[in-house]
């Protein structure tokens, strides 16, 4: 059975930022938190500012950036006045006895040209060609300022986004393992994806595009009034029903960027997890039923889609067709105002350019609103990242102490979620060097110990303590470097076979990876890859098996000189008789480090100073090998296969 949208959409899109106090937008009917709206003047407001702070370290810059906008529309302007004083000559050369009306702007215009050219009634050409001439210089210095201008703005916006990547990769780093428990990764993922490129576009491109459109409405505004104010009135009044228009459809397609924004995670985070689990879709058979959800998904995301580009797309055509009425208003009063008022035909010829061009800058503005929401939208989820509450250390984590490796659980008990408990009062000890075990169901709550023990996960009650000191008071960075663990689940990274092994102390050098790897018994096997030790692996080393990929493991946590070691299930993918080889280098990998190990396999507890049987969270069971056997209880029928571990 396929899940339905809202299910799917919750399970592939979580909320952003969880333990935040909730949503700060609306929730979604049905979602669990839901995405934070962005289009909310609050968070919106708090998001441009935190994007400027990224900004405005190039300050400089982009006042030259601005200086240079500022040149690039003025000239554009001044290009188009000179027309005026052309036409005007034009029409008098053609009929002198003509009266018109020059505006100052428009005279002085004149004199500049006139003062070039030394004198006031040069030939009609000759007045032309000059006025060409400075016309071209005015477009040179526009196209230099232009250059200029967005070779300046996308080295600000390069290096913003890049200063962006850097803090939202260095707070993923500091996030606790409990935020990826409950963020699917193709949405993290998508922050760092889409979310990022959203913002790359609207610096690279809609900012400045706004910013000029704003610096033509104001410079356009200018030169209209100058030329004639009752035209500049009609095409003003104009205005408020291109804002109306606007701001109503601008309103709308925010809303629908959120969604949209909202929907592509939840897609994101389905492809991520299909394409990860690709063999267990195979396995059984669940191809239909992963086509059937993505198209649920996929169908949800394109009628976002469609609506919020929508929205984004007809505001240009609207905003076209209003304009056209008010250029022709504009044409018929200017005719009107050159019969009777004197009004000069350059002028209008230039008025009419100006009053066209005037709804353009609004065109450019509203056109870019649409990324410029999505940008915002995608802004609002990079910083929801930011603001998830990192692993912190309290202000007490001071000590740093050369760690020997006593280890107490006192009465410690803890639940994953705080209603409900998985370990109930465990209490236990290590002395330096020794090695206890953990034995029990699946789900008993072993991997969970060692969960608490490098505090992948805070404790609700008791206490932790190591050389007597609470791993609170602990830097975690130190606490961590001193538990060398093998993960349940193994991972390997991109990279050589010697840089895998190597991950578990960066200043190893190769005899000691070597030594390592022949410790974990991976020697042999790796001897025999292509490469050897220069073997690289990809893809999670797959093309190893899953007993080799453990090996790997293994010699990583061997080649650090942590004092404590966890093994979680390290070798339950070794066949018995390579696990029996490496029994002996295991053995000297335990030598004088207290060592923690879970395995289901008994006979590698067997010799443990002191064997815990977890049974629901609670320790039923403790006593070394002997004793337990000699209680007859539960040890006794999993070791006589009374009982089967599943
Ligand atoms: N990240 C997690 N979030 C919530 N519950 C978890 C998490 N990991 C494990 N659990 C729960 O904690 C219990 C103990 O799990 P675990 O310690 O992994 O058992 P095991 O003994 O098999 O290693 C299980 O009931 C499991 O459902
Ligand atoms: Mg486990």
């Amino acid at each position: 059975m396929a899940r339905s949208l809202e299910e799917l959409q919750k399970q592939y899109r979580h909320a952003a930022a969880p333990g935040k106090g909730g949503p700060g937008g609306g929730p979604r009917p049905g979602g669990r938190g839901g995405v934070r709206m962005s289009g909310k003047p609050k968070n919106t407001r708090q998001t441009i500012a935190r994007l400027l702070g990224y900004v405005g370290k190039y300050k400089w810059r982009l006042v030259v950036v601005f200086i240079c906008m500022a040149l690039t529309t003025v000239t554009s302007l001044l290009a188009s006045y000179m027309l005026a004083p052309i036409i005007n000559r034009l029409t008098l050369a053609v009929m002198p006895e003509a009266t018109i009306d020059p505006s100052p702007l428009e005279r002085l215009a004149d004199r500049i040209i006139c003062s070039f050219l030394g004198t006031s009634d040069a030939d009609a050409w000759v007045y032309i060609v000059m006025a060409l001439s400075i016309l071209l210089a005015v477009y040179l210095i526009g196209v230099t300022s232009s250059y200029l201008q967005s070779k300046l703005m996308l080295s600000v916006s390069q290096n913003s986004i890049s200063a962006l990547r850097t803090d939202l990769f260095a707070k993923l780093q500091k996030l606790p393992v409990r935020y990826f428990d409950s963020n699917a990764t193709g949405d993290v993922m998508s922050r760092f994806t889409n979310d990022i490129d959203n913002i790359d576009v609207m610096l690279n491109n809609a900012l400045t595009s706004t910013v000029s459109g704003l610096i033509t409405l104001v410079g356009t505004f200018i030169f209209m009034l100058s030329t004639n104010w009752i035209l500049t009135l009609i095409t003003v009044i104009f205005i408020p029903i291109f804002a109306l228009g606007g701001g109503t459809i601008a309103k709308l397609s925010s809303k629908h960027y959120s969604g949209q924004q909202y929907a592509l995670g939840a897609v994101n985070g389905y492809v991520e997890e299909m394409v990860t689990g690709q063999k267990v879709v195979k396995v059984f058979n669940h191809e239909d039923v992963c086509q059937e959800e993505f198209d649920t998904l996929n169908n949800d995301l394109r009628d976002k889609q469609f609506k919020a580009q929508f929205f984004g797309g007809i505001m240009g055509p609207i905003m076209g067709n209003t304009s056209q009425i008010s250029y022709g208003v504009t044409i018929g009063v200017g005719g009107i105002l050159m019969c009777t008022a004197g009004f000069t035909p350059g002028g209008l010829t230039v008025f009419a350019g100006y009053s066209k061009q005037f709804s353009m800058p609004i065109n450019q503005i509203s056109q870019q609103m649409s990324t410029i929401f999505a940008a915002l939208a995608g802004a609002e989820r990079v910083f929801a990242v930011m603001d998830a509450d990192p692993e912190t250390d309290r202000e007490s984590a001071t000590q740093v102490f050369p760690i020997h490796g006593d280890v107490r659980l006192e009465n410690v008990t803890f639940g994953y979620d705080e209603n409900k408990t998985v370990l109930h009062d465990i209490s236990l000890y290590a002395h330096p060097g020794q090695k206890i075990a953990f034995v029990g169901s699946t789900g008993a709550g072993k991997t969970t110990i060692t969960n608490l023990l490098n505090r992948f996960y805070d404790i609700q009650e008791g206490r932790i303590t190591i050389d007597g000191v609470d791993i609170r008071d602990i830097p975690r960075s130190h606490l961590r470097e001193n538990i060398a663990v093998v993960l349940q689940d193994t991972h390997l990274f991109s990279g050589t076979v010697m840089e895998n092994i190597r991950y578990g102390r960066l200043d190893a050098t190769d005899e000691e990876v070597i030594e390592a790897a022949k410790l974990a018994s991976a020697h042999s096997f790796i001897m025999r890859l292509e490469n050897g030790y220069d073997t690289v692996l990809t893809g999670d080393g797959a093309n190893l098996s899953q007993g080799q990929r453990q090996l790997l493991n293994i010699a990583r946590a061997a080649v650090s000189k942590a004092p404590i070691l966890v093994l979680d299930e390290a070798t339950s993918s070794v066949d018995t008789r390579t696990e029996r080889h490496i029994e002996h280098g295991m053995d000297r990998l335990m030598k004088n480090r207290t060592t923690f190990v879970i395995a289901h396999r008994l006979s590698t507890v067997r010799n443990s100073n002191a064997i815990m049987v977890l049974e629901q969270g609670r320790i039923i069971e403790r006593g070394d090998h002997d004793e337990l056997l000699a209680m007859k209880g539960r040890y006794y029928q999993l070791y006589t296969g009374a009982i089967e571990l599943a």
